[in-house]
């Protein structure tokens, strides 16, 4: 007999990208995972979250919902400055908690929320999930094989010619700065392929047209990598003709990836479509390698069978920290005119 699912929650329900929704559905996709409680700031977002949810209850008040004890687990779903206190608040209740990238805006924050997990005897993850978009896995796999031999080149751009909005995400002290957006999926994807820590960052802000805001409107992070591995990550709005989203050479090969169509049915599906290609070429020659279907349900699967199962945590937090101390270390040195080092012999790691 299968034994009681376990009871799952969501604080944050936004509407940007409707994610409460979106996570509520990867939730209901899983056979051990049971959603039954969201809790959001206003009684609209409640009434949203119980129309797309008839069986859950919903809470304006976090400590009334953590006092449930059918709560297992908590996916926290707020804008970034508030994920520290959050994930500790959940973490303090008894409950294991899934806190979407970026994990916090600090290697402080990380560094308490991690303690909190460790005092509590919780599960901290870090919903690091586009590890599993199509065009990732099909790189990944590419670059395991040994096709491009060893990657000492990565470079990583998103972006165009658009203002900001007024909303969070823009804001530095909410969001932590323009790079905390795509940047901690793109320190994770690195982390897959370049088997190094990062060593040295230089970041670079531009803050030349939008006035709207006080995200950079430019910014780019150079990450040097012990293994002598160099990336560089460039998120911009003030980019009127861009680059493809990954140019990553390697001494046997080299790969450009456009990322067009990767994330088709990503708000809505589980399982995507493989809705794409890359580049690679080699002493071979020239080809295209489809991307491989995107499943964004493993990472709740993984996330089951670690609870249930004693299986491996799918991301943990000392991997959702790594991204913050890059990012951090970009924006420090963007203030400072300075590269900043993570790690080197006789300075201690903060990564
Ligand atoms: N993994 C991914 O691919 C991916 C995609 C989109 C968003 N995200 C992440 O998900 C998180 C939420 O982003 P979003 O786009 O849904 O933002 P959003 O602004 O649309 O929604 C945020 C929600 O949090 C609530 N909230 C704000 N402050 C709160 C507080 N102090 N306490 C409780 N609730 C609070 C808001 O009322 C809202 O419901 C962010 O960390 C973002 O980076 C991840």
């Amino acid at each position: 007999m299968g034994r009681e699912k376990i009871g799952s929650a969501l604080v944050g329900y936004g509407t940007t990208f409707n994610w409460g929704w979106t996570h509520g559905h990867w939730i209901e996709a899983v056979e051990d995972l049971r959603l039954i409680a969201v809790c959001t700031r206003t009684a609209e977002s409640a009434a949203r979250a119980r129309r797309d949810f008839p069986r859950v209850d919903t809470y304006t008040d976090l400590g009334q919902m953590l006092r449930r004890d059918d709560i297992e687990l908590v996916s926290v779903l707020t804008p970034h400055h508030t994920h520290a206190a959050i994930t500790i608040e959940c973490l303090n209740a008894g409950k294991h908690v899934i806190v979407d990238k970026a994990m916090a805006i600090t290697v402080a924050e990380c560094d308490r929320m991690i303690e909190a997990a460790e005092r509590a005897d919780r599960t901290l993850a870090v919903f690091h999930n586009r590890r599993h978009d199509g065009n990732i896995r099909a790189i990944t796999d590419v670059i395991r094989q040994g096709a491009i031999g060893q990657v000492f080149h990565a470079e990583f751009f998103a972006g165009g010619y658009r203002a900001p909005g007024s909303g969070w995400y823009d804001d530095e002290a909410a969001s932590g700065g323009a790079l905390y957006t795509y940047g901690p999926h793109v320190v994770d994807w690195l982390s897959l392929w370049v088997p190094a820590p990062p060593q040295q960052v230089m970041g670079f802000d531009h803050k030349l047209v939008w006035r709207q805001s006080s995200n950079a409107d430019h910014a780019q992070a150079i990450i040097r990598y012990e293994n002598g591995c160099v990336a560089e990550i460039t998120v911009s709005r003030l980019a009127y003709l861009g680059k493809p989203q990954w140019t990553i050479l390697g001494t046997q090969g080299a790969i450009i990836d456009t990322a067009q169509g990767a994330l088709a049915g990503y708000m809505r599906d589980a399982i995507g479509p493989s809705a794409g290609s890359f580049r690679l070429r080699t002493a071979e020659g020239e080809r295209e390698i489809p991307y491989r279907e995107s499943d964004w349900v493993t990472y709740y699967v993984d996330m089951a069978n670690h609870l249930r199962r004693g299986a491996p945590v799918p991301v943990t937090a000392e991997e959702g920290r790594r991204s913050i101390a890059v990012l951090e270390a970009a924006a420090r040195s963007a203030k400072r005119g300075q590269p900043q080092q993570l790690s080197a012999p006789g300075v201690p790691a903060t990564w």
